[in-house]
């Protein structure tokens, strides 16, 4: 199951009491990838999603990891720092956002308070805070642990904090994290190096990229010589997987020959080419995303062929039962 942000915590960014409900109903997926959740008060930027820094979190996220496991499922946290996208209205932080560099992504993100609004403007990291973000990935990864989880998934994709040390246009530092392809992976190295050292164990921990996604004002042109360097640098430190969402220029092959590990793979799958990527060899499992939103049950629907629920787009991040915790199983 893709990591999905359902904006459903509170402005604290405390996991609402309906996710757990909604996690356990999809318990039966190989792995659940919730939710970006913010790793520290500075990686917040949407409404109403949640966070692993304090500990209500935690509390509220030990609800969720146990309701999974007592139907038998596994989950992972996905730790989503936001970087430069992002709004004071949506922030208990009153400190500006963070990015690679002073420049403000282009986009409208939605506020409940003053509607759809520019994203801030941004600050840019000193080099000697960049270790304590990294420290942050590291401390929200112990959180995530003593909540529950079963491991952790870095957040690299989307035009979110490490996609955007990755791509040129939103990083245009001089010191040793921009530049050469490999000063600009340093900082996703770097966070999984340390999110690994936490969890203990290599296996508990991912990475999800999208080379040639262009959403959150992300530019990268000829992006695939980072993200080979990324992911042999990822390969390693063996972690659990590389998870590569699909965008249409062909990545999640070429990232099949560099990264020697695991590779899942998502992004508009249904059933007969899922069958098909991984019997080929293409992925070693498949993502469902916006599939399990509308369906509980998506497994059971998938071994059945039976028909599948459309998801209602309205309902993705309002708050509330409606289209998060409503949709009908098979009888
Ligand atoms: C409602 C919604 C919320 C999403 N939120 C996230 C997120 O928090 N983190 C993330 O990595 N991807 C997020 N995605 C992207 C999905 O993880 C997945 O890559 C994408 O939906 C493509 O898979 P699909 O075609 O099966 O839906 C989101 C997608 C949807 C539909």
């Amino acid at each position: 199951m893709a990591p999905m942000t359902r904006s459903r915590a509170d402005a604290e960014g405390v996991p609402s009491p309906l996710a757990a409900e909604y996690y356990a109903a999809r318990a039966d997926a190989g792995l659940i990838l919730t939710e970006g959740t913010g790793p520290s008060e500075a990686g917040m930027g949407y409404p109403r999603t949640p966070g692993i820094y304090s500990a209500p979190q935690i509390a509220a996220w030990r609800q969720v990891t146990d309701a999974v496991h007592a139907r038998g499922g596994r989950i992972f946290l996905q730790l989503m720092h936001v970087g430069r996208i992002g709004h004071a209205a949506n922030r208990t932080s009153r400190d500006p956002l963070v990015a690679p560099s002073a420049i403000r992504a282009a986009g409208q993100m939605w506020t409940d308070s003053q509607g759809m609004q520019p994203n801030d403007p941004p600050r840019a990291l000193e080099l000697a805070e960049i270790p304590l973000v990294i420290a942050d990935y590291a401390s929200a990864t112990r959180n995530a642990l003593a909540a529950g989880f079963d491991g952790v998934e870095l957040h690299a994709a989307s035009g979110y904090l490490p996609n955007q040390f990755l791509s040129p246009n939103s990083n245009q530092r001089t010191d040793a994290y921009g530049g050469s392809i490999e000063n600009r992976i340093r900082f996703a190295v770097e966070a999984l190096t340390a999110i690994i050292a936490a969890a203990g164990s290599p296996g508990k921990v991912g990475m999800k990229v999208s080379p040639g996604m262009p959403f959150n004002d992300i530019v990268h042109e000829d992006p695939m010589p980072t993200y080979v360097a990324l992911a042999k640098a990822a390969a390693a430190l063996h972690p659990a997987y590389l998870h590569v969402m699909r965008t249409g220029i062909g990545a999640e092959t070429v990232l099949r020959e560099a990264f020697s590990g695991t590779l899942l793979v998502g992004g508009g799958f249904k059933r007969d080419e899922a069958n098909q990527a991984v019997a080929e060899g293409r992925a070693d499992a498949i993502v469902f995303g916006s599939s399990y939103v509308a369906n509980p049950d998506l497994l059971k629907r998938l071994e059945k062929g039976a028909p599948l629920n459309e998801p209602d787009t309205s309902t993705f991040f309002t708050p509330g039962p409606k289209g998060y915790t409503d949709y009908p199983v098979l009888a």
